[in-house]
């Protein structure tokens, strides 16, 4: 059987994504109930971080003890990669002794050249152009609060990101309507979005495109690698920011997510962030266990 990698949701059917999600949420009972779920056991995953995380590391490290294996956390700065080892060979070595490799790095084809050389599974721990493993954990909270999210409508403010995109690559698997409201010149990737056809509605206000939604989800303006940018997206994205005055303009059940780190009073106003309708906690703590069910997919 040839190697699966996760790389993109779209590497998964609509069927395994929802069986992936109800695994997830047994997963998630059984470890709130203290019982042991260890399918992973002597099982190893290497980790590699060319970018800042807190919730992708330690939700697949904390994962990976609670599945019986083990997870490495390997930085640039402490392997050969950092120094110029080819990220071909790199793959080569490092997936002859482990049985998955997960990476957080910047340019998505880094991830592409480490799955084509790796004899292993890879994950995409977030590239710049997709974060498919926060979307498992955002439909998980969703389907946890809501049931199936086939057919809701689905509202992403803010910069055409890997987020974004990765969100886009949602609505095509779990066939619900996504309304993108970006600044011109901010919109997400041509190619990607035209996949997901009349599904997919871009609008250059955050107001027109927050009408009747049932999910409200924005990130931060400027992205990791993109720091010197930070001002003058700043002044871009004013009129995008997820306000309760935005909120008040979609269904009145709304949800709110982020997948964090948030901006405070940028992307977000503080009271929507700690309010009522955001789960953005629910949805950080899913990481854990969706990630779990990815690993047990891809490694069991
Ligand atoms: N949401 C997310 O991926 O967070 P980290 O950057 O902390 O991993
Ligand atoms: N778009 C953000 C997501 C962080 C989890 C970034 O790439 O920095």
């Amino acid at each position: 059987m040839p190697t699966r990698h996760f790389l993109s949701l779209l590497d998964l059917s609509s069927d395994e994504l929802r069986s992936l999600i109800t695994h997830a949420i047994d997963v998630k009972q059984k470890l709130k109930r203290g019982i042991r779920h260890t399918p992973l056991n002597g099982k190893v995953l290497a980790m590699i971080f060319e970018k800042s995380s807190t919730r992708t590391r330690v939700s697949f490290e904390a994962g990976m003890s609670q599945l019986g294996g083990h997870a490495m956390f390997l930085s640039p700065q402490s392997i050969q990669l950092g120094r110029g080892e080819p990220i071909e060979d790199s793959a080569r070595v490092i997936s002859s002794m482990v049985d998955a490799i997960m990476i957080r790095t910047f340019g998505h084809e880094r991830v592409e050249t480490l799955a084509k050389n790796s004899s292993r599974p890879v994950i995409n721990g977030l590239s710049d152009h997709l974060h498919p493993c926060q979307l498992l954990a955002d439909m998980q909270t969703w389907f946890e609060l809501r049931g199936d999210i086939k057919g809701a409508t689905v509202t992403w403010i803010g910069d055409g990101n890997n987020m974004c995109h990765s969100y886009i690559n949602a609505a095509i698997r779990f066939d619900f309507n996504l309304k993108v409201g970006c600044p011109k010149g901010y919109e997400p990737d041509p190619e990607l979005s035209k996949n997901a056809g009349n599904r997919l509605q871009i609008f250059n206000t955050a107001e027109e495109a927050v009408q009747a939604a049932d999910l409200v989800v924005t990130d931060v303006f400027a992205s990791m690698g993109q720091e010197q940018e930070q001002q003058q997206r700043l002044q871009a994205f004013s009129g995008f920011q997820v306000s309760n005055d935005l909120m008040a303009k979609a269904d009145k059940d709304a949800l709110f997510m982020h997948c964090l780190p948030a901006h405070r009073e940028e992307e977000v106003s503080t009271e929507v962030l700690e309010g009522e309708q955001s789960v953005v906690w629910q949805e950080a703590e899913n990481r854990l266990h969706a990630q779990k069910a990815l690993l047990e997919l891809l490694m069991a």
